[in-house]
This record gives C-alpha cells, sequence and structure tokens, in this order.
C-alpha cells in the first residue's frame, strides 16, 4: 500500500503545488489592508518576525511529519501515537466541512465579478449592487432567504473544477495544474501592479500603504495579526502541508522547500499590496479624497473598492477581468489543497479509491456550499470562518508542536530532516517547536477568547454566534472524532518507520 503512494513528479512541481496552497485570497485582500493599518512598512518588522520563528519552523516541522511518517495528517500522527490521531481528524474535517465550502463561494463571487466586469454591472452605486442586489443580504444570518441562483451556478462551477483537478491524482491533476495556475497568476499579478502603477495618484496609495509608523509596532495586537496572518496565508493546521508533503519521494529537499513557500508567499502579499494600493491611491486622487476615506480590506476591497475605481480607470473593464481572474486563480489553487488533505486522509484510513473519495467529497462540498449561496450567506462564512480560523487552525498548530516535539522527538525529526535538505535546520529550532510557537499560540488562543466573551464577535446576535460558529465548531470535533474510532484499513501501516542511520 505505502508502495503504491502517488508521488509529485519533481520537486518543483511539490514547490508550486505548496505555493498554489499558500498564495490564496489572504494575500490579495488581506495582507496590504493589514500592513496599513498596523504600521505600513514598520509592518514588515512583526510580520517577518512571525515569519521567521512561527512561520517557517511550523511549516518545516508538518512538510517534515508528513515525509518522515508518509501520511496525510491522521496517518503522520497515528503512526506517532493513536491518541494524537483526533488531531489529524479534526483539521481536515473542518476545513473539508468548514473552510472550503464557503471558500468555494468565494470563489463564486469573483467568477460573476469577472462576467459583471465586461459591463460594469454593479452601475453607479457598486456598495448597494453588492450587498442588495447581489447578495441579497438580510439584516440578521438567520433570515436566510432562498438560495441566489447565479451564485449556486457559478459555486458549482467551482466545484467542478475542484474535481476535475484533484480527481486525475497528485502528478497529473495536482501539481500539472499548478503549473500552469502559478506562472500565471504570478504573470497576471505583476501586469496588475505595473498597470496600477502608470495610474495618476498610484504613487499616493503606495506611499500611505508603506509609509512606516514605528509607533503603531509597540501594540500587542499588531503582533498577534502578524502571527496570525502567516498561519493562515501559509495553511498551518489546516492537514494540507502534511498531505503535501507525504508525496515526496524518500529523498527530497524539506527546508529548502519550506523557506521557499514561505518566500514566495510573502512576497507575493507585498507585491501584490503595491497594485492594491496603487489603485486605492489613483481613485482617491480621482475622487478628491484621502486614502483613508477610501481604503477597506477582503471583500470590501474587492467587490465594492475595486468597482468603483473600475469604473472610473481607463481599460477599467479588462483591468477588472483580470483582477478577478487572477482571485479566481489563486483560490482554486488554495481550494485543491484542502480537498486533497481531505482526500489522502480517507485514501489512507480506508484504502478507497480516490476518484470514489473525490467525487463523493466535491457532491457533499457543493451540498454544504449552499447555505453560504443563501441570502444569509456572507454572515454564514463571516461567522464559521471566524471561529474556524481562530480556534481551529490555532488549537491544531499548538497540537502539531506538543506531537512533533514531546510525544514524538523534534531532535529525532530534526535529524531526519537534515540529512535530506541542504539548508540544515539549527538545534535552536527545537527549542522553538517545543516552547516558543506554541507558547505564542496559546498566547493567541487566550486573547482571542478575551475579546470573545466581552461582546459577540461582529456584534451578531447571541443566538446566531451559538448556532452556526460554536455548534460548527462542536459538530466539527465530533465528526473529526468519529473518523478516529473506524479501523486503518491496514493496521500494519500505523508501524512506525525505522530511524534511519544518521
Ligand atoms: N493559504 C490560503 C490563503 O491565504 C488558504 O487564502
Amino acid at each position: 500500500m505505502a508502495a503504491n503512494r502517488d508521488q509529485w513528479n519533481s520537486q518543483l512541481g511539490f514547490l508550486f503545488a505548496a505555493v498554489g496552497s499558500a498564495v490564496g485570497l489572504g494575500n490579495i485582500w488581506r495582507f496590504s489592508y493589514m500592513a496599513y493599518e498596523h504600521g505600513g512598512g514598520a509592518f514588515l518588522i512583526p510580520y517577518v518576525v512571525a515569519l521567521l520563528t512561527c512561520g517557517i519552523p511550523l511549516l518545516v516541522l508538518e512538510f517534515g511529519l508528513g515525509h518522515e511518517r508518509t501520511g496525510s495528517a491522521p496517518l503522520a500522527f497515528a503512526k506517532i501515537s493513536r491518541k494524537a490521531e483526533f488531531f489529524g481528524w479534526w483539521p481536515v474535517t473542518f476545513v473539508m466541512f468548514g473552510i472550503v465550502l464557503y471558500y468555494c463561494v468565494i470563489i463564486a463571487w469573483c467568477l460573476n465579478y469577472c462576467i459583471y466586469s465586461l459591463s460594469f454591472a454593479w452601475g453607479s452605486d457598486p456598495n448597494a449592487f453588492f450587498f442588495k442586489e447581489f447578495l441579497k443580504l438580510p439584516k440578521t444570518p438567520m433570515e436566510i432567504g432562498g438560495v441566489n441562483t447565479k451564485i449556486l451556478l457559478s459555486t458549482a462551477v467551482i466545484w467542478f473544477l475542484n474535481w476535475l483537478i484533484v480527481f486525475r491524482g497528485i502528478g497529473k491533476g495536482i501539481e500539472t495544474a499548478n503549473k500552469i495556475f502559478m506562472p500565471l497568476l504570478f504573470f497576471l499579478t505583476l501586469f496588475l501592479v505595473f498597470w496600477a502603477m502608470t495610474l495618476d495618484g498610484s504613487i499616493d496609495g503606495i506611499i500611505a500603504y508603506l509609509k512606516p509608523d514605528f509607533k503603531k509596532i509597540s501594540s500587542i495586537g499588531v503582533w498577534i495579526d502578524a502571527y496570525s496572518q502567516i498561519f493562515f496565508s501559509l495553511s498551518l493546521g489546516f492537514g494540507i502541508m502534511i498531505a503535501y508533503a507525504s508525496y515526496l519521494p524518500k529523498k527530497a529537499d524539506i527546508s529548502r522547500n519550506a523557506i521557499w513557500t514561505a518566500v514566495m508567499d510573502s512576497l507575493f502579499a507585498i507585491v501584490a499590496g503595491l497594485g492594491v494600493f496603487a489603485v486605492l491611491g489613483f481613485m482617491a486622487h480621482a475622487k478628491g479624497l484621502p486614502i483613508a476615506k477610501v481604503v477597506t480590506e477582503s471583500i470590501g476591497l474587492a467587490f465594492v473598492a475595486y468597482p468603483k475605481a473600475l469604473s472610473i480607470m481607463p481599460g477599467g473593464r479588462f483591468f477588472g477581468i483580470v483582477f478577478f481572474i487572477s482571485l479566481v486563480v489563486a483560490g482554486i489553487s488554495s481550494s485543491i489543497s484542502i480537498l486533497e488533505a481531505f482526500t489522502s486522509a480517507i485514501i489512507d484510513k480506508f484504502n478507497m479509491n480516490r476518484k470514489f473519495v473525490v467525487t463523493t467529497a466535491c457532491i457533499l462540498g457543493f451540498l454544504g456550499s449552499i447555505i453560504f449561496t443563501t441570502n444569509a450567506g456572507l454572515f454564514w462564512l463571516d461567522i464559521v470562518d471566524h471561529f474556524i480560523t481562530h480556534y481551529g487552525l490555532v488549537v491544531v498548530g499548538i497540537a502539531e508542536c506538543i506531537i512533533g516535539a514531546w510525544i514524538f522527538d523534534v531532535s529525532r525529526l530534526r535529524k531526519h530532516i537534515n540529512r535530506i535538505s541542504s539548508i540544515k535546520m539549527p538545534r535552536i529550532w527545537d527549542d522553538i517547536i517545543r516552547f516558543f510557537v506554541p507558547g505564542i499560540l496559546i498566547i493567541i488562543v487566550i486573547g482571542d477568547l478575551f475579546t470573545e466573551i466581552q461582546a459577540p464577535y461582529g456584534n451578531y446576535p447571541w443566538f446566531s454566534i451559538v448556532v452556526i460558529g460554536i455548534n460548527w465548531m462542536v459538530l466539527s470535533v465530533i465528526a473529526g472524532y468519529a473518523f478516529t474510532r473506524f479501523h486503518w484499513h491496514y493496521e500494519y501501516m500505523l508501524y512506525a518507520p525505522e530511524e534511519e542511520e544518521e
């Protein structure tokens, strides 16, 4: 069985896939706003510190565990201790029946907006168009209303594309797709950034984005945000990177690939930010407003601020199409990695046929996405996302450090990594994984819990928070636990590999 494990065709293919997973919607619409809010260029200090002390060490840990134990997250952990298996199932369950369900719906919105860019369908009021006409957003999360047919159809297209890629397996499917997606995404992004920089006022936007304000980084909240951003952006705690590394051949450069993945992900975010702020600078200039009045993040940036700018930009239709296509490409290269994290776990445990697993997962995924295509979909995704990313991912990160460092042996893992990697992990990495990363993540969780009990997240009614957010988390724990109760198809797979000679 293990001998038949799918494999990447090349290490470059693996790197493309890992970067594809990391570079997602967050890099394009979240990073730049966060930097702007948190001290501009000065934000690079907490960001780089977070990258060096948490992002890269944890990515090396995930790659190392997946490779050394040769398994998806549940298998890798079960090979360390049967009791640890849950912390492999829980993430792959909440990413498959949580994150990817709404992630695909957001990609679907981008697909719709790609077409809307052709005719500036948002008219003179993109804000009203997006919230009232397109989403039909009600006042509260419980007014679910009907399904939005246009969004449902484009969501079906996105799930179909996910299916088409992951169905074909690691080398032929995921690797081939990323070998097309990544160069395409980098090319389109550079094209947009250069174009945006030629617009009047763009330089003011870029100055607002990068002007350092060192006072801001003395706030603890800025540091917590930097760590959280790195965590989500590098797809840590999803079970993805463990699964991806399990498909590497015996000899693979673990640490170099981890460093490259992290560097590419950060560079992409920083460069994409130049384009985002160049466009915002242009809009502020055209409307005679200060930058602060036009700046916004995530959904508001892509679906409200950008459409406003496109309508007045020379060549705005074309710019809009390219921008939304880049979001679709960045999104799909991440969503397929989530689907694979779950798929590989099921294949490992039950020895089922990949085509059957992927088809079933995509059908269930599409059905699960439906709730996010309803009128209240935006509220639902906001609440579910908040709980999964703030608690699920971070708790899994803590568990990974404990399992990898304390239950397993982090020095043994480092020896394994150093034996095959060109860049050697220093001894201090052991202590970073043992103490520092879990310590930081515990502080983040406690900080979040503290904010949580002071007021309901997003000022939603407590009822919605419990029914949607907390319920979702509880169900994912139950489902994750249920998976651990089944027998492994091949019990012998759980025997740990022999310790290799140094
Ligand atoms: N890492 C992916 C993103 O940033 C999930 O969107």
